[in-house]
């Protein structure tokens, strides 16, 4: 069973169908280098590295390590293809010139990405929420789904990964989708190859890991939530967004208020606003994960109740590989 290979191994030349999904402010270097040792695909948004010439030298770096260790995973680029994300055009031809070989698209139209990539055989595999935007994604040659389903860490979508897969395994049979929300352990990524998934995209499991360098408030208020410590706010970014319920999120509120509504809506103000309130997110997201903040809004999904420990990247692997095992075995001795 561990010899597990799906189109998703295929595609991102990787051992195991697993990603380690892109966290703003979180992923790092360390965590991506992990991935790529331990037989999974490690993806970073390309905004983890903002600065003038960053990108590039992690991807040469990234390029180099994979290289040369004989390593059985690899590493990715999540691109923001937004207008409102005003590095995208200068990223995405930083991606193209290093030949990136896997990228997950956030949010509007992925066509540049996918017609770069496939210029030299890289893959892009898009997020999608609703079936309307993979319809989209899939008229332009997207080489697989990212299902983020509700429950996920950062913008959860609406719908659980029951219902969301397989319509999207129905309607478009030859696009593997990867399932991203609510898998923290192996018995949650059997679940996801029932459903039809090439794989399993994992997120709020990996905050909680050595290698991230996020306070260890951070990583202990994830091992100490339950399922309804969990609630969406509009008030990071404007689009609703998990965090743990900490009591500076009970304070600020979860909603957007009246005039904050109506700029976001209104056409002569909306592109300007959502790039402000996008601004001020990004810098209390980066002020909270630093030790010591008091202003604590930390983004994570549901799957925090399942989290009990923290751990190497290694070992959380290790982890899900043994408990997807039991949870076979267990599955067998029912239906026998
Ligand atoms: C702290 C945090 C930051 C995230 N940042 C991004 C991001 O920059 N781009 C993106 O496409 N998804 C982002 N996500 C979503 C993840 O890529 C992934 O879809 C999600 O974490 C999967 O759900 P899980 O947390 O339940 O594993 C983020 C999630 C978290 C928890």
């Amino acid at each position: 069973m561990m010899n597990l290979k799906t189109t998703l191994c295929e595609h991102a030349k990787i051992d195991f169908p697993m990603i380690m999904a892109p966290m703003f402010l979180v992923s790092n270097e360390a965590m991506i280098k992990a991935a790529i040792r331990n037989g999974i695909m490690g993806v970073f948004p390309s905004l983890n590295y903002r600065n003038e010439g960053e990108l590039k030298i992690i991807l040469s770096e990234l390029k180099k390590f994979r290289s040369e260790g004989n390593h059985t995973g690899n590493y990715g680029v999540n691109l923001i293809v937004q207008q409102t994300n005003m590095l995208y055009k200068k990223h995405l031809a930083i991606c193209l010139e290093e030949q990136v070989p896997f990228f997950i698209t956030s949010l509007g139209n992925p066509k540049e990405v996918i017609e770069g990539a496939h210029t030299y055989g890289g893959k892009v595999y898009c997020d999608v929420t609703n079936m309307e935007h993979a319809r989209k994604c899939a008229s332009l040659g997207a080489d697989g789904f990212i299902a983020v389903c509700s429950g996920a860490g950062g913008h959860a979508g609406p719908h659980p990964a029951t219902v969301l897969i397989p319509l999207l395994r129905k309607e478009f049979p030859n696009i593997p989708v990867v399932l991203a929300g609510g898998i923290a352990d192996g018995q949650g990524m059997l679940a996801a190859f029932s459903l039809g998934a090439a794989g399993v995209s994992v997120g709020t499991r990996f905050i909680t890991c050595d290698e991230a360098t996020v306070s260890e408030d951070y990583k202990q208020a994830i091992i100490e939530a339950g399922i309804d410590d969990i609630v969406m706010t509009e008030r990071l970014s404007g689009t609703p967004c998990s965090v743990i319920n900490t009591d500076y999120v009970k304070r600020i509120g979860l909603k957007q208020n009246f005039l904050e509504r109506w700029m976001n809506k209104n056409s002569t103000t909306k592109k300007w606003f959502k790039l402000i309130t996008q601004l001020r997110g990004m810098k209390k997201l980066s002020e909270s994960i630093q030790p010591g903040s008091y202003q604590n809004i930390w983004s994570a999904g549901q799957s925090s109740a399942l989290i009990t420990h923290t751990a190497s990247c290694g070992q959380i692997i290790t982890e899900f590989k043994n408990e997807m095992a039991q949870a076979y075995q267990k599955l067998h001795t029912l239906f026998e």
